[in-house]
């Protein structure tokens, strides 16, 4: 059984204040999420902030973006052994702003999985295609190309406790999503193809669903047999949507 998670990815969002506020408003709802495991991803300066409200409760810990690089002259980054230093357990990788603002590669992201996973944290891998990827029937080719990528460099035994995440690019933050069996069927292709390398971790890895869900659609969605939660961006802003969207899983 795959145990489902909703994630909030805070994107660039956040002050001491409104994270305290966030933070306390989840905290008062947590008793009524039964199943979800529940992931704030704060912007990594307010880590440490964040560490400390969520202490003591069932409310983890995650990065947004991490480097590939250990330590040295690399302005501006963070490294995955800074984040041993707070009880962080997951890092969002390959998002679709870090791919397309950013211009992280495959091959990056693929770096960047390694070493979150040298450091023992958890990948939330995500991949997902344009809109126009999508209007010429490439979605498949392209989540294959983004996952095989990371297989090729770190093999798929890596792969075993992962997290994947499927963003659609054309429904994050648009409004609009994808339909459940959208969502499904890419979701199931995912899971066919690292069964193609390891039908066991196939079976265990927890797929993700990314892209404009809210209170309002999020049960439908989770209800798809491959979909086992969400990566939530604007709606994982305000406690009460959140949360709503936590229980959905239940
Ligand atoms: P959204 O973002 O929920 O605002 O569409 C999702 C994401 O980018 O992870």
């Amino acid at each position: 059984m795959r145990q489902p998670m909703v994630a909030g990815n805070w994107k660039l969002n956040g002050s001491s204040e409104s994270n305290k506020l966030l933070i306390d408003g989840i905290k008062q709802g947590l008793g009524e999420v039964k199943k979800a495991q529940v992931v704030v991803c704060p912007p990594s300066v307010y880590l440490g902030q964040v560490n400390d409200l969520i202490d003591g409760t069932e409310i983890l810990l995650g990065v947004q973006n991490v480097s590939e690089q250990v330590s040295g002259a690399y302005t501006g980054e963070i490294s995955v052994s800074m984040l041993g230093d707070f009880s962080c357990k997951y890092a969002i990788l390959g998002h679709s702003e870090r791919r397309s603002l950013y211009a992280e590669s495959d091959e990056l992201v693929a770096k960047k999985f390694a070493a979150v996973k040298e450091a023992h944290l958890v990948p939330i891998f995500c991949v997902g295609e344009l809109l126009e990827e999508r209007e010429a029937n490439q979605t498949e080719d392209v989540v294959a190309r983004q996952i095989d990528a990371v297989i090729d460099l770190v093999g798929i035994s890596a792969f075993k406790d992962v997290v994947i995440a499927y963003e659609p690019v054309w429904a994050i933050g648009t409004g609009k999503t994808a339909t459940p069996q959208q969502a499904q069927d890419v979701h199931a292709f995912i899971r066919q193809r690292l069964a193609t390398h390891d039908a066991e971790i196939a079976q265990q890895t927890r797929i993700l669903y990314g892209g404009s869900v809210k209170p309002s659609n999020a049960k439908e969605i989770f209800n798809m047999p491959d979909i086992d939660g969400g990566l939530i961006g604007g709606a994982s802003l305000k406690a009460e949507d959140f949360l709503a969207i936590c229980t959905a899983a239940n």
